[in-house]
């Protein structure tokens, strides 16, 4: 049985139907769901139950699998599978002076590390009856869209990504401890060239980016505001209202998300699991890599089990 692939905006998002991804995939279902993914970014499968071994299962048809979160580990039993709680913000950051503006809470996952994870799935449990969506923002298509002297010159840059509490906030000892244990710092083309599609995308994840290197801090601090202002652009975002055992997999390599805050101006609750698939070295259009400054590289699950 083949998939059907319905697309829900003009540059990201599709829909996929046809295809019980509890269940072991065919070869053919698993290519149609990959080139699905590359094209659309970020694909959406509806009321499929799963488990934690389930999703596990799906993931890895896909690619090697990382730790939950190379951060903040992991749910018991699982090593895969990371607990994406309503809660766990509370555990990690108190509120500080806000600095909120349309981009902020936007970020690719893990882009401080040096091979951030190529694809992250997520599946919903506990869901709300409303609010608590997420947004995803195409940074092909923000390239793609940039005036062409402002695309060559953005070639030419590179950022330095970090592991630090999101803006607006302060971290609590907790986060603190965990970060000290699992320091992370990298250097990334500010222009990545997809590893797949070979498409060149603005990868400017908001949240993990400080700033542009060999350039003041107030010219790198206006030089990223025009990039982030421009990537969350509603036309290259997609909005997704989540309902239980929904699964959303993203292609972390061109595309950042969002989960606005609104839940937590309710008594609503929600979990969602996450398993993330391993990613390589980012490279620029010049063929340059990325450089570690801080952290090793994250590693595939099977390497980690047996350190
Ligand atoms: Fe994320």
């Amino acid at each position: 049985m083949s998939i059907e692939v319905n697309p829900l905006t003009i540059h990201l998002g599709a829909e996929i139907s046809g295809v019980e991804i509890s269940k072991p995939l065919s070869d053919k279902n698993t290519r149609d769901i990959w080139d699905a993914l590359l094209k659309w970014k970020v694909i959406v499968f509806r009321n499929q139950k799963m488990t934690h071994g389930e999703q596990v299962a799906f993931a890895r048809a896909f690619g090697d699998l990382t730790i939950g979160h190379a951060v903040f580990g992991h749910v018991d039993g699982y090593p895969e599978v990371y607990s994406v709680a309503k809660d766990r913000w509370d555990t990690r950051y108190k509120p500080a002076p806000q600095n909120i503006r349309p981009w902020t809470g936007f970020h690719a996952d893990i882009t401080a590390a040096i091979n951030p994870p190529a694809v992250s799935i997520l599946r919903g449990d506990v869901i709300p009856p409303y609010g608590g969506d997420t947004l995803w923002a195409n940074l092909a298509v923000a390239y793609e869209s940039l005036s062409e002297p402002m695309q060559k010159f953005a070639e030419t840059l590179r950022g330095i990504h970090k592991f630090q509490p999101p803006t607006g906030t302060d971290a609590t000892d907790e986060y603190k401890e965990m970060q000290d244990r699992r320091r992370l710092t990298t250097e990334h083309a500010i222009v990545r060239v997809h590893p797949e599609t070979k498409e060149k995308v603005l990868y400017v994840s908001p949240s993990f980016l400080k700033e542009i290197v060999g350039l003041s801090p107030r010219e790198s601090e206006q030089i990223l505001e025009i990039f982030w202002e421009h990537a969350v652009r509603p036309e290259f975002t997609f909005r997704f209202k989540w309902n239980t055992n929904d699964l959303v997999m993203w292609d972390n390599r061109s595309v950042v998300h969002c989960a606005p805050r609104d839940i937590y101006e309710s008594d609503f609750d929600r979990q969602l699991y996450r398993v993330t698939l391993l990613g390589d070295t980012p490279v620029g259009v010049d063929g340059r890599e990325s450089i570690s400054i801080q952290g090793a590289p994250i590693v595939p699950i099977s390497a980690q089990a047996a350190e």
